[in-house]
C-alpha cells in the first residue's frame, strides 16, 4: 500500500483538474433538470454520454441498495464484508458517491467511493471503484474530479488514500503524490 495525498487548493489552479465537463459548461444536459433532481439529488451531475450510448450520472445522495452495492464492490475483486459494518460505514462518511448508469425507472450503479474525514481540514478517499465492463472510459476520474470539487466546497485542504501499486499510476496522472515510503505515514493493524 503506498500513501498518495493530494493539495487540494494547488490542484483547483493546475491542469483543469477542478473544470466541469465540456457539456455542462456548455449548459447542454441530456436528463431533464427535474428528473436529474428526483432521481439523483440536487448535486448530481451528469457524464458526458459513453460510446454506447448511456449517460452516467454522479450523485452525492442517492441512497444505495446494499447488496448492489457489494455486487460492484465484487465485481471489481474485493471481499465481502458483513451488510450492518457496511450500512454504518457508510453513514458515518463524509461523502459517500454513486456512479449511476442512467435510467429513468432503474438506475444501475458502476462506481462508487466514498470519504471520511473532519469535515473541515482533513479527509480520505476509500473504496473507489468502476465496475469493470465500464473501466477505461474516463468514469474513474470523473469520479475523483467529482469528489475533489465536493471536498473543496467544504473547505477542505488535505486529501489522502491508500492505493494498491497497480493503481498508483491512476492517481498519480491526476495530481496525487506519494509520499516518500516511510517518511510520514504509520499504520496499525488490529490483526
Ligand atoms: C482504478 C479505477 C477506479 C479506474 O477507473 P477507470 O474508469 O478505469 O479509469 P479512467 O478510465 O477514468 O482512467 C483515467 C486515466 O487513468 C488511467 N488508468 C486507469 N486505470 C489505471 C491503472 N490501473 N493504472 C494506471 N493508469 C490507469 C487511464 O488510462 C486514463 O488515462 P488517460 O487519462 O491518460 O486516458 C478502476 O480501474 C477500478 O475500479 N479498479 C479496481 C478497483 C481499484 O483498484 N480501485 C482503486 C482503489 S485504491
Amino acid at each position: 500500500m503506498d500513501w498518495p495525498n493530494f493539495d487540494i487548493r494547488a490542484a483547483a489552479n493546475s491542469a483543469g483538474i477542478f473544470k466541469q465537463n465540456s457539456k455542462k459548461s456548455q449548459g447542454e444536459t441530456n436528463i431533464p433538470k427535474d428528473v436529474l433532481e428526483n432521481l439523483y439529488g440536487k448535486d448530481a451531475r451528469e457524464c458526458p454520454r459513453l460510446n454506447d450510448g448511456f449517460i452516467p450520472v454522479l450523485s452525492k445522495s442517492r441512497p444505495f441498495d446494499l447488496i448492489e452495492l457489494e455486487q460492484l464492490l465484487q465485481s471489481v475483486g474485493w471481499s465481502q464484508r458483513p451488510f450492518q459494518r457496511v450500512k454504518r460505514a457508510l453513514s458515518n462518511s463524509l461523502l459517500t458517491v454513486g456512479l449511476w448508469k442512467h435510467d429513468s425507472r432503474f438506475p444501475l450503479l458502476i462506481g462508487f467511493a466514498r470519504c471520511t474525514g473532519d469535515g473541515v481540514l482533513e479527509a480520505t478517499i476509500w473504496d473507489v471503484a468502476v465496475s469493470p465492463i465500464h473501466q477505461g472510459s474516463g468514469l474513474g476520474k470523473e469520479i475523483m474530479k467529482y469528489i475533489l470539487e465536493s471536498l473543496r466546497d467544504l473547505g477542505i485542504e488535505r486529501v489522502t488514500l491508500f492505493a494498491d501499486p497497480e493503481v498508483v499510476d491512476f492517481y498519480r496522472s491526476q495530481g496525487w503524490t506519494l509520499e516518500p515510503k516511510g517518511h510520514k505515514c504509520a499504520f496499525w493493524y488490529a490483526n
